[in-house]
């Protein structure tokens, strides 16, 4: 596990958007992971202005990590809607390469097993953008998450849909509950994890994936096992971590 600790979000965003723009300089057929939240906005921005700048990721593929059980696609917090505004036009990606879990699905289960499968098709993904949810969530594998699971529907917990209040103001629209998310087993069979987290709330999250014991009560310290991680980092989320933790690869 690699961490890099920059001064800022858009700083961390930018270091994280070369890591991405890299790989697919060395592959442009790449099959990339993409997560919602605010922690990877400036990545997708800096990722963006590359774009602009030539970088060509026409040929990529994309897969979301998850999506609220019940809403409509159309709905403007969806997933879909997300990352069509915020991942697939700002990146010029193909949106007919890009994949989310079809949470307004009827039969779940069927839509988890057709999501795992695309994603098989495609070859797996080759780098997979996380974000880190305050208590240790991934995707949406919420804590008790097995390190196996695949894609599945869950319950959100009380703190994640507080947290994601923020994004449905209206009191008539309740905040979703439920969420198709691929499983940690899923995530860990990425070939490359990029994990982001600024803010000091991200603090003890990131101490605890990097630093704590690796347990399903906290999802994101399974990257430990992981052989290719790296941390992006602000400097008020990496502000827990012990200065050896920061300037060591850990587990490397
Ligand atoms: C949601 C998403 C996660 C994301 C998390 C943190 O729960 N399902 O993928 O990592 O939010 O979001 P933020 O980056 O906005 O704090």
């Amino acid at each position: 596990m690699r961490i890099i600790v920059s001064p800022d979000p858009v700083a961390t965003g930018a270091s994280a958007a070369h890591a991405v723009a890299s790989a697919a300089d060395h592959r442009p057929d790449l099959v990339l992971g993409v997560a919602t939240g605010s922690s990877p906005q400036p990545l997708y921005r800096s990722l963006a202005i590359l774009v602009r700048a030539g970088l060509d990721l026409s040929s990529a593929t994309a897969f979301a990590l998850d999506e609220y059980a019940g809403l409509a696609p159309e709905h403007p917090q969806s997933y879909h809607s997300v990352i069509a505004r915020d991942v697939t036009a700002p990146l010029r990606l193909d949106p007919d390469s890009v994949h989310v879990p079809d949470g307004a699905a009827a039969d779940a289960d069927a839509a988890a097993e057709a999501y795992e499968r695309a994603i098989t098709r495609a070859g797996g993904v080759d780098l997979q953008i996380l974000g880190i949810g305050t208590n240790g969530h991934i995707g949406f594998n919420e804590p008790g998450s097995p390190a196996d699971s695949r894609t599945r529907i869950v319950d959100l917990t009380a703190r994640t849909i507080a947290d994601n209040s923020r994004f449905f103001p209206d009191p008539a629209e309740p905040v979703p509950t439920r969420a198709l998310t691929q499983g940690v087993g899923t995530i860990l069979a990425a070939r490359r994890i990029v994990l982001v987290a600024t803010g000091e709330h991200k603090a003890e999250a990131v101490a605890r994936a990097v630093a704590g014991p690796v347990t399903a009560a906290v999802p994101a310290s399974f990257l430990q096992r992981h052989p290719d991680v790296t941390f992006f980092l602000d400097e008020t989320a990496a502000s827990r971590l012990s200065p050896t933790v920061r300037v060591q690869p850990v587990n490397a």
